[in-house]
């Protein structure tokens, strides 16, 4: 079969793999039917996941047809149309039975790198680097799903791949992140970063009762995005200083509730981009924490962080801000499972648009090496890659 590999930094291949097979009775394979690309695909383009080997195959967000079942799988069978969390879970540790499914205990295979890395581990997820995992991803044709009977869940009747797709990942990331405010209704939420993880985090945060959203971002079809998907301000923050726009609206208050939907690639903002700024991003990629560092600054006192912006290691913040102003930092990789069901039916009432944001297709996974590019530079107005692989 065709899939998208990892070869090193900057290298991605579309290779011809072996076909994957059942290795345990709880597995399916399924038939990718879509599957896309993320934000977090790019750490790993970028070299900043560690663990990383040549040959792994990519991809978290997809879905697709059953069409092979393991010996004591009985929750699917084949022809179901079943959507895949990015992470993988027992359903039977404490973790998974809490509904905290992305720290499951027991779905990563290598915990022990995990556990080294980040002191317990996280789930196994599928495509992202042998830290969590080593499990082969779905940007590819077929794809084993190991412990299939817990997280996927059966497409609903009616509904097409392209509404579907995005609750594998970026919807409920971008939901969890807003729900993480604790809004009441009423609030000025400040989403930083509107890629996918950020559109839908501002349809949340709406969806949730924030009253302002401000967007801060710099790609202009990202920004007329934001726009659509109900940002009420825009800043941009290579034009503006963020954080005197911010107290503005907020009549010198500071948002109730910020989001760091931009992660360890962020780049330098008005004022920022400096020499070190340059090295950093360009000559010797390290992560990168200016966006997060704006956010803990332009919050309220006691307000929320909310960071679904991914970080990989030590990082350098502003610890006595956090605690002089009594802030609330909340965080995480999303718990998938946990907002299917709800996050399907919002879809349904049509309350949040999961397509808009599709700008590139293709049915032909030897696109795949070209569409990262175009994405990871955000050329033509690139802001969501999806493939249709079979
Ligand atoms: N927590 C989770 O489970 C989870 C799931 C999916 C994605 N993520 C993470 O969410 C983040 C966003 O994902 P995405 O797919 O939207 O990525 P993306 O790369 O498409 O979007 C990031 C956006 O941030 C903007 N940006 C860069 N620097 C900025 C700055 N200083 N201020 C404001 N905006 C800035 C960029 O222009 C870009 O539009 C990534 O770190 C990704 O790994 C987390
Ligand atoms: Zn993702
Ligand atoms: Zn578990």
């Amino acid at each position: 079969m065709k899939a998208l590999c990892w070869h090193g930094t900057n290298d991605i291949r579309c290779d011809s793999v072996p076909d994957p097979k059942i290795e345990d009775p709880r597995d399916v394979v399924i038939k990718v039917t879509s599957c896309a690309i993320c934000g977090s695909d790019l750490h790993l383009m970028d070299g900043l996941m560690p663990t990383m080997k040549s040959g792994d195959i990519l991809g978290h967000e997809f879905m697709g047809e059953v069409v092979e079942t393991g010996s004591r799988h009985h929750k699917f069978k084949k022809g179901d149309r079943i959507i895949v969390p990015f992470n993988i879970n027992c359903g039977e540790c404490r973790q998974c039975k809490l509904g905290n499914y992305s720290v499951c205990q027991r779905s990563n295979r290598n915990a022990e790198l995990a556990a080294a890395q980040f002191g317990f581990t996280t789930a196994g997820l599928f495509g992202y680097s042998h830290l969590t995992g080593g499990y082969s991803g779905g940007q590819a044709e077929y794809v084993r799903v190991p412990m299939a009977d817990v997280g996927p869940m059966k497409a609903p009747e009616g509904m097409s791949d392209e509404e579907l797709l995005f609750l594998t990942d970026i919807f409920p990331t971008g939901y969890q992140a807003a729900e993480q405010c604790d809004l009441k209704g009423g609030e000025i939420v400040a989403i930083w970063g509107c890629g996918p993880v950020g559109l839908f985090a501002i349809q949340s945060a709406k969806v949730l009762g924030a009253e302002r959203i401000i967007a801060i971002e710099t790609e202009p079809d990202r920004i007329m995005m934001a726009r659509r998907a109900g940002a009420t301000d825009i800043i941009d923050f290579k034009q503006e200083d963020v954080y005197e726009r911010i107290l503005e609206i907020s009549r010198g208050e500071g948002a109730d509730a910020v989001i760091d939907c931009v992660g360890m690639e962020a780049s330098a903002a008005h004022g920022q981009a400096g020499l070190m700024s340059a090295l950093k991003e360009h000559l010797l990629p390290v992560e990168r924490s200016y966006a997060l560092d704006q956010a803990i600054r332009a919050v309220r006192p006691c307000g929320v962080v909310s960071v679904p912006g991914v970080y990989g290691g030590p990082l350098t913040i502003n610890m006595g801000q956090i605690v002089q102003k009594g802030l609330t930092l909340r965080s995480g990789q999303t718990h998938v499972k946990r907002y299917l069901e709800l996050l399907t039916k919002l879809i349904q009432e049509r309350k949040v648009d999961t397509t808009f944001l599709i700008t590139d297709r293709s049915n032909d996974l030897e696109d795949g090496p070209a569409l990262y590019k175009k994405f990871k530079e955000k050329r033509d107005g690139c802001v969501k890659v999806v493939f249709h692989p079979t």
